[in-house]
């Protein structure tokens, strides 16, 4: 056994978890008129409705102590104090230190990060105005229009997300693409839409070692030069955001266009670094800096706040209860608000690529569950597609639920529906209905009882379906800010208590070695004894299917 699964913690859990499973959330509420108020929590401009999980004092209580035995809160002033954590690569992990306004130093190697940090917050502010202004302009004498934002991953996930998430922000000075498939349709349809004389490209890879970045980037700059431009025009429509300054300047990124970021700062907690530059294109400098400020906030609510009073800490935890204890594979983000329809594919890059893991940090094998499956869509899209199997699947799949209690251009019919929705959701999933509702629903319809009964059967919902509600005035950049910083700080939690180094990502590496050689293959310089039979078939489709007409 490993010595989480050994924790009497663990074992007290494992006891409740099944006292549990008997019980239905209807009664609970039923039995305790306080269990909403009890089961609340408010954070950073977040409120949090936990009630509708399936929990008691008990069992929350026990979840805290396992938090306790892990010694989260130790393993939390580690990060934020700059331990090398990241074990495996032997790093810092200081996102934290990014949107660090409390002015106290970040010392990392026993060198305080925060000027070289403020001091690319001050690039980015100042690069921002140069293109908002039109004071830097193309090699024709025109302003910038256009951005062209190139990335995959951590390098785009974040920009794109969280610019679409605060459309209403957005400034007029500029329109952003993104570009992240090496599906050469994405890089062609966006490239066809712009000119070039009015485009930047912003092309963000840490590494700077990214095949789809540095072909897209590649692509861009072949079109630019058949556009007109020379390679002497370049560094007026090309900067770089790169740990990899040597690369990037190599690959013909004048060093002043290169925008630095930090090996302590992981790919997907890299939003809050100058990969964030094209929200401060799209939305303006000051936009990008209350996201900023938002994390800051949620960052000293982590920090500060009692355990049993921490949003981060108890999500983490009632996600460790369904995926360690009710066997729950995954866990769905539904956002109810279009322009947040993104967060799910944000979270998961962030959720999975951390604690996708099996070996815990002392190198054993694990014995229990990790990381879950995230994923899900806006609402109420879902409700007409995925959200059958919610309600009356086989399983248990704990759901985030999200509403701005006020949206732009607000119509006040179409918002309270949405509001309704949600809200009807979460209910329906936590109250089911009942056999004898569904059988009582079915008289005089001229059935035969045993038409009727099977009927019935097939109607009951058995509820117990848990879920979290999270309300917000409105999501502005403070609010988002937070929210992102919230689920960041609960996947570190769970990776804690799951004993997993959560900041590396070693098994996307094999994946990029083997692609290579497979390229290699359809291009005809490797031999078919590189592949399984199975691949050496793949390759010689496509190799017939694209052979020279
Ligand atoms: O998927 C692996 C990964 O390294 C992610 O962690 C990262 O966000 C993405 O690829 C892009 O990496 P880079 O910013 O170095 O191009």
């Amino acid at each position: 056994m490993s010595v989480l699964t050994s924790l009497p913690q663990w074992q007290k859990l494992s006891e409740l978890a099944e006292s549990v499973k008997g019980a239905h959330m209807r009664d609970w509420f039923a039995q305790d008129a306080s269990r909403a108020d009890k089961m609340q929590l408010e954070a950073c401009g977040i409120f949090l409705d936990y009630a509708k999980n399936r929990v008691t004092d008990e069992s929350m209580a026990a979840l805290l102590d396992l938090a306790r035995a892990c010694n989260v809160e130790g393993q939390r002033d580690a990060m934020f104090g700059g331990d090398a954590i990241n074990a495996t690569e032997g790093r810092a992990v200081l996102h934290t230190a990014l949107r660090n306004f409390s002015g106290n130093p970040v010392i990392v190697d026993g060198k305080d990060v925060m000027p070289e940090v403020r001091a690319t917050l001050d690039k980015i502010e100042a690069f921002t105005a140069s293109i908002h202004s039109g004071e830097h302009k193309g090699y024709t004498g025109k302003p910038i229009k256009h951005i062209v934002a190139i990335g995959i991953g951590g390098s785009f996930l974040g920009p794109k997300i969280m610019t679409e998430a605060l459309k209403p922000y957005t400034a007029d000075a500029v329109k952003v693409h993104f570009v992240a498939n090496v599906d050469g349709c994405h890089i062609h349809d966006v490239l066809s839409s712009v000119d070039f004389e009015e485009t930047l490209v912003v092309m963000s890879s840490k590494s700077f070692s990214t095949q789809e970045t540095l072909q897209n980037t590649l692509t861009a700059k072949d079109w630019f030069l058949k556009s007109g431009g020379t390679q002497h025009d370049i560094a007026k429509h090309f900067v770089a955001v790169s740990s990899n300054v040597k690369a990037a300047t190599e690959f013909g990124i004048s060093a002043d266009n290169i925008f630095p970021m930090w090996d302590w700062v992981g790919g997907r907690y890299s939003l809050w670094s100058a990969i964030g530059l094209p929200i401060a294109l799209a939305l303006g400098f000051e936009n990008f800096k209350g996201l900023l400020e938002g994390a800051f906030e949620m960052d000293t609510h982590f920090k500060t706040a009692p355990l049993s009073q921490n949003m981060p800490v108890l999500l983490a935890l009632l996600g460790v209860w369904y995926r360690n204890f009710f066997d729950a594979p995954s866990h769905a983000l539904l956002p109810y608000y279009h322009y947040l329809r993104g967060l799910p594919a944000y979270v998961q890059q962030l959720d999975m690529e951390s604690n996708g893991k099996s070996v815990t940090l002392d190198g054993e094998h694990v014995d229990y569950a990790t990381g879950p499956i995230i994923w899900g869509s806006e609402g109420t899209n879902g409700q007409h597609s995925f959200h059958q199997l919610i309600h009356q699947g086989s399983g248990v799949i704990p759901a985030d639920f999200m509403l701005p209690l006020n949206v732009p251009n607000q119509d006040d019919t179409h918002h309270a529906m949405l509001a309704s929705n949600c809200f009807g959701q979460t209910q329906a999933l936590m109250q089911g209905k009942s056999f004898e509702a569904c059988y009582a629903d079915l008289a005089n319809k001229g059935l035969d009882e045993e038409t009727r009964t099977r009927l019935a059967t097939h109607k009951t919902m058995r509820g117990n379906k848990p879920s979290n509600t999270f309300l917000f005035d409105s999501l502005t950049p403070n609010i988002l800010g937070a929210l992102v910083a919230m689920y960041e700080h609960k996947v570190f939690v769970q990776g804690v208590i799951w004993n997993l180094n959560s900041f590396d990502q070693w098994g996307v590496e094999l994946g990029k070695v083997l692609g290579n050689q497979v390229l290699e293959g359809i291009q005809g310089k490797a031999g078919k004894d590189n592949f399984d039979a199975s691949t050496q078939q793949l390759i010689a489709k496509f190799r017939a299917a694209n052979a020279p007409k």
